[in-house]
């Protein structure tokens, strides 16, 4: 026979320890950031339909368990707020209160664990406008401008509270800038913000919705959010919010946008999140139920996927789960 193969990649996967030295991609603990929904009742809690596995808890309840994950190597924190259907109004005038349910929930978490822990907060007005659009509204349009301005008002609300990010999720043009302008004249020069660059006008949303009371009242999203088939318009994103002072871009959703993380990466220095989001988390937690995907073995292979995209770092409901059972 001389028609052996020269070439066998095979030898590289014949053990694991082989298969380890030659592993191009990991993912570790600090590259997980975990999303927390804040109920206004400091000590609530509930769970929630479509995410299983997830509660939202009042900023009281969240501490223990912000402890029990800092355990586990989950260092970072999202934090999405919610508020009573009484105290949501056309500007979304809860979402700066400086005791609303984000405010209040950083600052117990930085009371309690200092820099151990790195919070973000989601900078949006949907969780707290009767409309639930991100933005301000004038007849059937959310505009943009007026929108940027109270914005900044949350951002601020949230940094004065002591977050050592922001991240304003609204896809209103001009409104990194606007934040970074306004964190600089108050002082808060050492506040980051993470934009959400690249966020799509994904169908994967729904059960995040639902968890945060956020659905549209009328139309849709559309109009400020992503055109899924579009990739070149999210590096015009990306540079813009890179050139208005961003610290960190993210691109959302994550699995079935794996090319956009990809081609980010590539036109940017800033660190990378990718956020896989709450539909992603509910496909495959209903799907493990059913006996139909191992969980653990999928959720190893989403999140390297996600990494080997080009994604630093990792905003992931699995974050917990994942630590608890060793599946990374
Ligand atoms: C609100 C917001 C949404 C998500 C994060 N911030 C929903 C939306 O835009 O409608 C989605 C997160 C997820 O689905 O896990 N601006
Ligand atoms: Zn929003």
């Amino acid at each position: 026979m001389n028609s052996l193969p020269l070439h066998r990649p095979r030898r590289l996967r014949r053990s694991s320890v082989m298969r380890a030295t030659v592993r191009e991609t990991r993912v570790s603990s600090d590259q997980l950031m975990m999303p927390h929904f804040v109920l206004p009742q400091a000590n609530g809690r509930e769970a929630i339909a479509s995410m299983p596995g997830i509660e939202r808890l009042g900023s009281e309840t969240l501490v223990p368990q912000v402890e029990q994950d800092l355990r586990l190597g989950i260092r970072s924190v999202m934090l999405f707020g919610l508020a009573a259907p009484e105290h949501k109004d056309a500007v979304g005038s809860a979402a700066s209160d400086s005791s609303g349910s984000q405010a209040e929930a950083v600052r117990r978490l930085k009371a309690e664990f200092g820099d151990d822990l790195l919070v973000v907060t989601d900078v949006c007005l949907c969780g707290y406008t009767d409309h639930g659009h991100c933005g301000i509204v004038n007849g059937k349009t959310v505009v943009n401008d007026a929108s940027v301005d109270r914005l900044v008002e949350v951002a601020l609300a949230h940094a004065e509270a002591g977050a050592d990010m922001v991240a304003p999720s609204d896809m209103m043009d001009g409104r990194v800038g606007a934040i970074r302008r306004g964190l600089d004249a108050r002082g808060l020069v050492e506040t980051g913000v993470l934009a959400y660059s690249a966020k799509y006008a994904s169908a994967y949303y729904g059960p995040f919705r639902d968890a945060a009371d956020s659905s549209p009242q009328f139309g849709d999203r559309r109009s400020y959010q992503m055109d899924p088939p579009n990739v070149r318009e999210a590096l015009r994103e990306v540079r813009l919010d890179d050139a208005e002072g961003a610290d960190m871009v993210m691109v959302k959703p994550a699995l079935a946008y794996l090319d956009v993380i990809r081609a980010v990466r590539a036109v940017t220095d800033l660190p990378l999140a990718a956020y896989n989001v709450s539909g992603e988390y509910s496909a495959v937690k209903a799907a493990a139920e059913r006996g139909w995907l191992d969980e653990g073995s999928v959720v190893r292979e989403n999140l390297v996927a996600m990494r080997r995209a080009g994604a630093d770092i990792l905003i992931t409901y699995h974050a917990r789960k994942a630590l608890q059972e060793g599946w990374l």
